[in-house]
């Protein structure tokens, strides 16, 4: 794509050939900065294609006849639903049930381990977990599956007491889990919090979690009652300054790569504010700390790599 005049949308084959609305460079400039300033994603080189498709299908919808025309929209109060809209149109909601495996491993078989065993021994039964950027769920849900696996089975492992064939609580008793799952973008919060998955977004789901916490609803698999209690759905943009603290992990994993480096410093840093003492944070397998701040050490088992906070010397 040339970047030195204006840029015309394609024609669709068969319909009479309408006269292109031409978004200037100069244009161009002003949303993706406002984009940008919005929620932190940055269009490089490689990307500007997929943001030029997504303004010229907003700037229809909206029976516009400018992109300056569109700007001021964006930028004036009545325009904030608008601004979500194409928002929503520039993520990439790409995710699957227990995604990188190998990270999990570490995660469920080493880190949450070793926070439950720290926890017990200090009297502290609460844990607490982020999914940042969670898309339609399947991340959160991962979580609340690994989560409880882990607490049935540390309490089998350390309790003397007769167990009584009787039902059992998704999470022992006196253990407490919070998993709060956030996006910016509603339609995938939404899907989230309904819990339903096809057959294909099922296909990394192994048959023994299917049994455990799914039912089958005709064709679609619903996550049962108790997971979802342990989900907390809510709309929240990492770009703003507020964040949920005191997590003991923080899954932010395959969202800073749309990021440029200046805000993906300013998020792992905000990140930091946000853990427990000693908690982890999790990045996507093509993203990394590196560069960007030192105060996480890297934990790093078969493949799996994680982000241990670093206590601040005084
Ligand atoms: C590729 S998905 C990753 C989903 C999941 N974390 C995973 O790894 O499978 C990226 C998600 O980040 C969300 N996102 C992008 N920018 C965001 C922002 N500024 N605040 C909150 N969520 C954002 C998108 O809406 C999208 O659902």
């Amino acid at each position: 794509m040339s970047h030195g005049g204006p840029i015309h949308p394609m024609s669709t084959p068969g319909l009479a050939p309408t006269p292109p609305i031409q978004l200037t460079e100069a244009e161009l400039k002003l949303l993706q900065v406002l984009v940008y300033q919005e929620c932190g994603m940055h269009f490089d080189a490689r990307r500007t294609h997929f943001l030029q498709d997504r303004l010229h299908r907003r700037l229809k919808e909206c029976q516009m006849d400018s992109f300056y025309s569109y700007y001021r929209l964006l930028i004036s109060e009545g325009g904030r639903q608008e601004l979500a809209q194409l928002l929503e149109n520039l993520t990439v909601n790409e995710t699957s049930f227990f995604r990188n495996k190998a990270q999990l491993d570490l995660f469920q078989k080493h880190l949450l381990d070793e926070v439950i065993r720290r926890k017990q021994e200090t009297g502290d039964f609460s844990l607490r977990f982020w999914s940042a950027g969670c898309s339609t769920g399947q991340e959160p849900y991962t979580l609340a599956m690994l989560v409880a696996d882990s607490l049935a089975y540390h309490q089998m492992r350390t309790s003397s007491a007769i167990q009584l064939p009787v039902p059992k609580p998704l999470i022992p008793h006196p253990w407490k889990v919070e998993i709060m799952a956030s996006d910016i973008n509603y339609t995938v919060l939404r899907t989230g919090q309904e819990g339903m998955y096809t057959e294909n977004q099922m296909l990394s789901v192994d048959y023994t979690y299917r049994l455990r916490y799914f039912d089958k609803l005709g064709e679609r698999y619903a996550v049962k009652k108790a997971v979802k209690e342990l989900v907390h759905f809510d709309f929240h943009n990492l770009k703003t300054e507020y964040l949920p603290q005191r997590n003991d992990f923080i899954f932010c994993r395959n969202v800073m790569m749309y990021f440029d480096q200046a805000e993906q410093k300013r998020l792992v840093t905000k990140f930091a504010k946000c853990l427990a003492p000693s908690g982890y944070l999790f990045v996507g397998h093509a993203e990394s700390l590196l560069g960007l701040t030192e105060q996480y050490s890297m934990v790093y088992r078969n493949s799996g790599t994680a982000y241990q906070l670093v206590a601040e010397v005084e």
